[in-house]
């Protein structure tokens, strides 16, 4: 038996997963929980420190649950976050805390690197905008506001490369996490030399990058002890989570995607070759598969906009649920599941926190549009898991687009995964929004899973990452299409389009009352 294990350093936690590299299986998981710390409104920080902690705890719990067959550990991959900025100085001390992707403080950085580079210059060179969360705009933050501190700052890595570095001593990241940071040419898979030196930031401040399934070192003598593994086995690079968890889904070739129905909801296709949507609304980045790519969409309120309509609204299904021993979701999906497909006419827009793709619109506001006396509260549940679903649809035609104009592939097939995927009635109504086959797989562990497929090929357990997923991973149930509910679904989805344009205006309006 050979065991492979996944490290992924999330933003709620740290968890550790160990999986059988024959039959694929899950054998221990752990997870350590992070904070996330609110300095001031739209900043979001956490001590590095915690993720090699909680990293460290993990994988001690994940090879206790092991027991005697942790010697059979052959590799570590790693994942994590995207976009963070963990800064060391020249002795790799942690010089301040990590400024957080979802972080939103560097309006004024991106208006600069996009002033400096222009649009056809970040698409030329970068293939993706400015954008708040990317690492860029984040240590011009810091040049600015932080001058002290950056003149000593030496190096600037994602939070798994740190956690690598402490388990290995070395210093590295990997091709897709490096896409993120808005410095690197995803193209050439190298750092950008014009972009960095029109914004004035240093090439050296930035690791070697390398493809993800290759070795980064091995798992240092004293942190084996302390965690009870064997020294000496290969750490591969890894992946950002969004590449692991479409390698850990088998989205590792042509035709294939996935819907990630998290706290945030991402549609990430496979593309072979590098592909870039003129008006860079997709991100394009490198995939975690050797030498291929992807182009991804980002809603920042999926499974979160869900999190705040029962929170907010459904008081009475928790109390409910509670009297059945039931989970709220299931009865506002229920519910929902009452109504007819168009909610009965209401329209909710799903932009609670701003929006990434397709409007890259931080001002933009969640909307209920179409109430009438008429509407029940069953309508109003649909309309959100509706909105939602139009919302992740949004980010697929973008691909069909570039697919119908024969730049990138059709996806044909949609792999999902998050808490999400786990409601029978959203998982159909996801087929229906989004026409294309849905399914579900045998790895429902998320990024980790990936991470640890990245270790069984730098380990030599697999040839690559394909080979790996073929091996591993299967669908275990596909939903298809139903022709005219797609047909309704379609009309609404239509509306719900139009609407961000009819109410941009008005969203700017009342972010302006919100703040006075
Ligand atoms: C992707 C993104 C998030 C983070 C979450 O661009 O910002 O999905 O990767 O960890």
């Amino acid at each position: 038996m050979s065991i492979l294990i996944g490290i992924d350093v999330g933003t709620s936690g740290v968890k550790a997963l160990a999986i059988d590299a024959t039959a694929g299986s899950t054998l221990a998981s752990a997870t350590h929980e992070l904070d996330l710390e609110t300095p001031h409104p739209g900043w979001a920080e956490q001590e590095p420190e915690h993720y090699r902690a909680a990293a460290r705890a993990a994988l001690a719990e994940v090879a206790t649950r092991l027991g005697p067959r942790r010697r059979k550990v052959r590799g570590i991959g790693l994942t994590g976050q995207m976009h963070t900025a963990v800064v060391l100085d020249a002795e790799r001390r942690v010089l301040r805390k990590a400024i957080l992707w979802c972080d939103t403080r560097t309006t004024a950085e991106c208006a600069r690197i996009e002033q400096a580079l222009g649009r056809d210059g970040l698409r030329r060179h970068v293939g993706n905008l400015a954008l708040e969360g990317f690492t860029l705009p984040k240590l011009l933050w810091l040049a600015r506001h932080e001058p002290e501190l950056w003149s000593r700052a030496a190096l600037v890595l994602m939070p798994k490369d740190y956690v690598g570095l402490t388990l290995t001593g070395e210093v590295g990241t990997d091709d897709s996490d490096a896409s993120g940071t808005l410095a690197f040419d995803s193209a050439a898979r190298a750092w950008s030399e014009p972009v960095l030196r029109a914004v004035g930031v240093s090439r050296d401040l930035f690791p070697a990058a390398g493809p993800s399934t290759a070795v980064l070192g091995t798992l240092r003598e004293a942190v084996a002890r302390d965690v009870g593994l064997p020294a000496g086995i290969p750490v591969a690079r890894g992946a950002a989570d969004n590449a692991a968890a479409a390698a850990g889904l088998g989205v590792v070739r042509d035709g294939r995607a996935m819907a990630s129905l998290g706290t945030s909801g991402v549609v990430l296709v496979h593309t072979d070759r590098h592909v870039v949507e003129p008006e860079m609304r997709l991100h394009s980045f490198c995939h975690a598969v050797e030498a291929r790519y992807y182009l991804m969409g980002v809603m920042l309120a999926a499974g979160g906009a869900l999190r705040w309509y029962r929170d907010t609204l459904c008081d009475g299904e928790k109390l409910a649920a509670e009297l059945r021993h039931a989970d709220p979701y299931e009865l506002i999906s229920e519910a929902a599941s009452t109504s007819r497909p168009g909610a009965g006419g209401v329209v909710f827009l799903p932009y609670l926190m701003g929006e990434r793709t397709p409007h890259n619109d931080a001002h933009a506001r969640g909307a209920f549009v179409g109430l009438t006396a008429r509407t029940t509260k069953a309508d109003v549940s649909r309309a959100v898991l509706e909105g939602v679903s139009y919302g992740l649809a949004d980010s697929l035609s973008l691909v069909r687009e570039l697919a119908a104009a024969g730049t990138a592939p059709a996806p044909t097939e949609v792999r999902l995964t998050g808490g999400g995927a786990r409601s029978p009635f959203w998982r159909r109504l996801l087929c229906d929004v989004l026409e294309a086959s849905v399914c579900l797989t045998s790895s429902t562990e998320g990024p980790s899973y990936g991470a640890a497929l990245c270790a069984g090929v730098a380990a030599g357990c697999f040839a690559s990452l394909p080979e790996a997923a073929d091996a591993l991973v299967h669908v275990t149930s596909r939903l298809e299409p139903e022709p005219s509910l797609s047909a309704r679904y379609r009309d609404t989805a239509a509306v719900y389009r139009a609407l961000y344009h009819d109410l941009a205006a008005r969203f700017r309006e009342l972010g302006g009352i919100d703040a006075s």
